[in-house]
């Protein structure tokens, strides 16, 4: 049953005893708000109050913009309801509140972020708030130390493995990030005059095993509740508040995979300000400030809490030069780069992430803290 703006209304009727918020008899209008790849989102508000307002999404069985042919699992839905959830229990004020959730018809009816912005465009247009990555840090250090399977008993961790056994979407990011954008591939692209580079990279050998190395720590451990897809486009922001959104990629895996994406971001970000040294600075410190405050809300016993944060760290260093890669060969680019309008501009820019996400990945492990990797820059 796929909705569309004609049929939401009814559907929120018929499921007004389980979700509550509009009346029966409420006019409701519905607008389409989805700017995304994958899914359908929609606003839906009192037609007498807009104020009134909240968000449907739905996963359709393909990918939405490419249409029918193009199957995906709609269970995709059944890991983000299951991870918003968890992250209600264990971090309410950085996410949505979920109203409903529909496993048949793949729907999630969640809280409208009125007057929220996506924080990468935030960091297009050069704002850069310190109290936002502090936030995420903190979002990421409590959800992942408080289902990091170290601390838990074998029961809690296979119910954790079998709630977040989402492999359909894991095996689609080991693609995209870990092993198409290396080879050849149809579905890579990037800017003429970066082959050389791209080759480079292919055929240099340190670099391709810890790749590989990334790829089965990606696909092979089981540690902790990752969102998966937590990049700047995932986290919508209002002044000093942050929202985490869009958590269909959650699996039970590597936590660092998402403070690696979350770094990375910033850093394409920052290569992308090149003529602002302002803004870079702000970008490194933003940096700096998301392990701080990742660290402090880690709970852990102190002797634990040391050694796995220590390898938190140069997994994420290893993950974060990862993303910075495909996000500039493979099928997936992001705005900060391509709103570039200069190509002689956009070509440097582009080498210079190449080679950072290219080192970070060969020294992870001779990077030993945070402020190492900012110098680096
Ligand atoms: N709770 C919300 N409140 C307000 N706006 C929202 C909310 N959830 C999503 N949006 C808006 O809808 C857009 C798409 O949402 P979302 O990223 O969850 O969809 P998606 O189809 O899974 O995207 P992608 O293709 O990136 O995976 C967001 O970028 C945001 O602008
Ligand atoms: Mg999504």
């Amino acid at each position: 049953m796929e909705l569309n703006r004609e049929t939401i209304p009814q559907y929120l009727r018929e499921h007004q005893p389980e979700i509550g918020f509009f009346d029966k008899d409420t006019e409701l209008h519905v607008e389409e708000i989805g700017d995304g790849n994958l899914n359908f989102v929609y606003r839906v508000y009192d037609a007498a109050q807009p104020d009134r307002s909240l968000v449907l999404k739905q996963a359709p069985p393909y990918i939405k913009i490419l249409g029918p042919d193009y199957p995906l699992p709609p269970e995709r839905l059944t890991f983000e309801s299951r991870s918003l959830d968890i992250y209600n229990q264990l971090a309410s004020e950085t996410v949505p509140t979920q109203y409903y959730f529909d496993s048949d018809a793949a729907i999630i009816v969640m809280e409208d972020l009125k007057g929220y912005c996506l924080l990468r465009d935030e960091l297009i247009a050069g704002l850069v708030n310190q109290t936002i990555p502090e936030q995420i840090g903190r979002f990421m250090g409590r959800v992942h130390s408080q289902t990091y399977a170290y601390i838990l008993d074998n029961s809690a961790v296979d119910k954790y493995r079998q709630d977040f056994a989402n492999t359909a979407m894991q095996s689609i990011t080991a693609d995209y990030v870990f092993t198409f954008p290396f080879m050849e591939h149809e579905t890579n692209f990037y800017t003429d005059g970066l082959e050389t580079k791209v080759d480079q990279l292919k055929s240099d050998e340190s670099f391709r095993q810890q790749a590989d190395m990334l790829k089965s720590i990606f696909l092979g451990v089981q540690r902790g509740v990752t969102h998966g897809d937590l990049h700047t486009g995932s986290i919508m922001v209002n002044g000093e508040n942050a929202k985490v959104i869009d958590s269909e990629f959650a699996f039970y895996g590597p936590v660092a995979f998402d403070v690696g994406l979350f770094w990375a971001n910033y850093l394409l970000s920052y290569f992308s300000h090149t003529d602002n040294s302002d803004v870079q600075l702000k970008l490194k410190t933003a940096i700096i400030k998301t392990w701080e405050a990742y660290t402090e809300a880690f709970e852990m016993d102190p002797s634990l809490k040391f050694r796995i944060l220590h390898d938190v760290f140069h997994e994420s260093i290893g993950f974060a030069g990862m993303e910075m890669l495909r996000r500039i060969i493979g099928a997936a680019h992001v705005k900060d780069i391509e709103n570039i309008e200069n190509v002689q501009r956009k070509l440097r820019v582009e080498i210079a992430i190449l080679e950072f996400g290219q080192t970070l990945v060969k020294d992870r492990n001779i990077i030993f803290n945070v402020g190492e990797m900012v110098e680096l820059l």
